[in-house]
């Protein structure tokens, strides 16, 4: 059966489509039926069913004889270590773990905070949680105190799980301090803290509050799984959105797994036992489903890498990497393949390694732009698919169904809608458009399996954000084109959310912070155009009356700001002092056109726009700090 043919029988009828992926999981009670529309536009899958996340990843495997092949293979070239994990190892440590954490009394829908690098605990850790049927909830080890701070006070964790440091080229990064201060901004307390030591930095404990990985273990009795509800929240991950507040993405157990395991066949064409390798981070969405839930689940080894693709030590890493583990599917973030081509734009040092056991690449987390697709197309002589999807739905919108039938790659588009996505191009009314317009890119509801059924402790923010706009319909917040033949291609975000290396980031939240530094009046970030990270965001400061300190002296003191509340993710490194911002007449400020603006690209000028004077003024301090060339 083709592409069209499994696509056209999930529209025929998408409750026997998704019973019968449901197949493939070990219930302990099976779903009577697929969806649950009651209370629409709400949706709810195999609400009825009962189920363990953490049996279906890890015990089951060891139950059918799969003990002995390896789970996980940590390969760290910033440590310079490597380490396999078997599947009944695995079961093992999870199982001492989770019965750690249930006499420290974490139990089922307990949030628990989890703040580690790239080692296996940090997997094992999530595992434990959804052993118990706890709610973890990861947090990226780039963000700042203040971020988990806010994701503390969020989702209020009855413990938090974190290891001593985390380790960037150059530079350890001092978790602990970053937990403490972060308790300690928080509201929120969590009655205990676990900490996993590292060789690296040993981090002082605090007496009474937390406890060592190893020693809260010792003699404990192993935890069972425990079994959950079909819509019991498998884990909140938060993402950004138009605002500094992040959003809690609920991701729902069971249709998770059906979803998940699903798509290792029938989009990454990989069988159980394969070697399956995401480089990315497990406090992203694509380390949540495809480094730990997605390949464990099917039952395939999954690589955990601590490195990046440049300087670990050189941009032979990933082939290194593919060749060793006979890494069989391969997926990344084109930023990932512009910085290898960057260092090494013949691909030298491909010639040392043997990728014959890699089948394809994918890449998704930003747009691909067609260089990056065809430069690793032509030096790996490997298929490169490219695929979109977001933190909300945790699985492909569109992707190559390479599992089923490889469909022609146009370069540039994700290729089509997975079965379970009804996906529409709508205009600012709503109504479709034809196929080749520029529309807002939305999937009529429900969604497929596995996708959020609502934000964490935010309905209404989940519902406005989501599923007003266009009734009936999620709104992706992409805006885009389907052809004629179906395909999608994705060309921009329509809110203030940019894409910076792979990184979802928002604007409006770097906003927040420069507007608390005491001399600006006003700000705008923009994302501008970047050669390695796709995006980057440049800030623009108007400063209160009467301020004349040097404006180098405020622009720096505001990138330091970002990097303290925000993070190092966001990548934040240009702020320039502006007279004004471009508005409109009722004050909107144009940040489109300041896009424009800085990439070189052309533009309309707006009828609304206010004083278009200003647009030279723009265009000068852009052109000070390299943007906005002519030519
Ligand atoms: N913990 C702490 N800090 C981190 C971090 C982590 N897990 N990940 C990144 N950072 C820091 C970096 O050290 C950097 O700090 P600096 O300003 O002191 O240099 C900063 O955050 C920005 O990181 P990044 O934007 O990733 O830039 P980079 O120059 O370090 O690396 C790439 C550029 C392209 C090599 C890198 O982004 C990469 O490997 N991307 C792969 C794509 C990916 O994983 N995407 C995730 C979604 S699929
Ligand atoms: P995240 O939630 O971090 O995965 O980011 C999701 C957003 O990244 C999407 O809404 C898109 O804007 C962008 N994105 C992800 N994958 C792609 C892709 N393959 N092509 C274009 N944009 C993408």
């Amino acid at each position: 059966m083709g592409y069209k043919d499994v696509y056209a029988r999930w529209q025929a009828d998408p409750e026997a489509f998704w019973l019968e992926a449901a197949e493939a999981i070990d219930w302990v009670e099976k779903p009577g039926k697929a969806l649950f529309d009651d209370n629409a536009p709400l949706y709810e899958w195999f609400s009825d069913a009962t189920v363990n996340t953490c049996w279906n990843a890890v015990d089951r495997h060891v139950e059918r004889g799969r003990g002995e092949q390896t789970a996980i293979i940590h390969d760290s070239p910033i440590t310079g270590s490597k380490r396999e994990i078997s599947y009944i190892e695995l079961r093992n440590r999870v199982a001492m773990l989770a019965g750690a954490l249930r006499a420290k009394g974490i139990g089922k829908g307990d949030r628990v905070i989890i703040y580690m690098p790239m080692i296996p605990e940090a997997l094992e850790a999530m595992l434990a949680c959804a052993r118990l049927g706890a709610v973890h909830s990861v947090v990226f080890g780039g963000f700042a105190a203040n971020e988990l701070a806010v994701r503390i006070d969020d989702c209020t964790p009855k413990a938090i799980i974190a290891a001593s440091c985390g380790l960037e080229p150059g530079r350890v990064v001092h978790y602990k301090p970053l937990l403490d201060g972060a308790i300690e901004q928080a509201a929120h307390k969590p009655d205990f803290c676990v900490i996993f030591q590292r060789e690296q930095e040993v981090a002082h404990l605090t007496e009474g509050r937390d406890v060592n990985w190893h020693d809260f273990q010792d003699g404990v009795e192993p935890a069972e799984c425990v079994p959950v509800a079909g819509n019991h929240p498998a884990y909140i991950l938060y993402t950004s959105g138009t605002t500094g507040a992040p959003k809690g993405v609920v991701r729902p157990t069971a249709g998770h797994l059906v979803a998940l395991n699903w798509s290792m066949k029938n989009i990454y064409n990989v069988e159980p036992g394969d070697v399956f390798w995401a480089a990315s981070d497990v406090g992203w969405v694509v380390g949540h489903s495809y480094i730990c839930y997605g390949p464990l689940i099917h039952g395939n080894t999954t690589v955990v890498f601590e490195g990046k693709p440049v300087g670990t030590p050189d941009a032979g890493t990933f082939w290194r990497v593919i060749s060793e583990h006979k890494v069989r599917s391969f997926f990344t973030a084109p930023t990932a393949f512009r910085a290898v081509k960057r260092e090494d734009p013949k691909g030298e040092l491909l010639g040392k390694y043997d990728l014959s056991h890699l089948n394809a690449i994918y890449l998704a987390g930003e747009r691909a732009d067609p260089d990056t697709i065809e430069w690793t197309q032509a030096m790996t002589g490997k298929p490169v698919y490219d695929h979109w999807w977001q933190t909300e739905t945790g699985w492909s919108i569109a992707g190559n169904p390479v599992g089923i039938e490889p469909l022609p790659v146009k370069i540039g588009s994700p290729t089509v809608a997975m079965p379970g996505y009804d996906v529409r191009i709508l205009d600012e009314g709503g109504h479709e458009l034809p196929p080749g317009e520029l529309g807002a890119i939305a999937i009529k509801l429900p969604l497929p399996p596995g996708t959020l059924p609502t934000l964490w402790n935010a309905e209404d923010r989940f519902r406005k954000s989501y599923l007003t706009t266009f009734p009936g319909h999620y709104e992706t917040g992409d805006a885009g084109v389907k052809d004629a033949d179906g395909y999608l291609w994705i060309m921009a975000r329509t809110d203030d959310v940019i894409n910076v290396a792979g990184h979802r980031l928002s604007t409006g939240g770097m906003e927040e912070v420069l507007a608390s530094h005491p001399d600006v009046a006003e700000c705008a970030v923009i994302g501008v155009a970047d050669p390695l990270k796709g995006q980057a965001p440049v800030g623009f400061l108007c400063l209160s009356n009467g301020v004349n300190r040097p404006h180098e002296e405020i622009s720096a003191e505001c990138v330091k700001l970002v990097r303290e509340r925000i993070g190092p993710v966001a990548a934040f490194k240009l702020a320039v002092v502006v007279d004004r911002l471009p508005k409109t007449r009722s004050g909107k400020i144009l940040r489109g056109i300041m896009v424009r603006i800085a990439d070189g690209t052309d533009y309309k000028m707006p009828a609304t726009i206010d004083d278009p004077a200003i647009l030279d003024e723009i265009k000068g301090a852009l052109q000070a700090i390299g943007y906005a060339k002519e030519g």
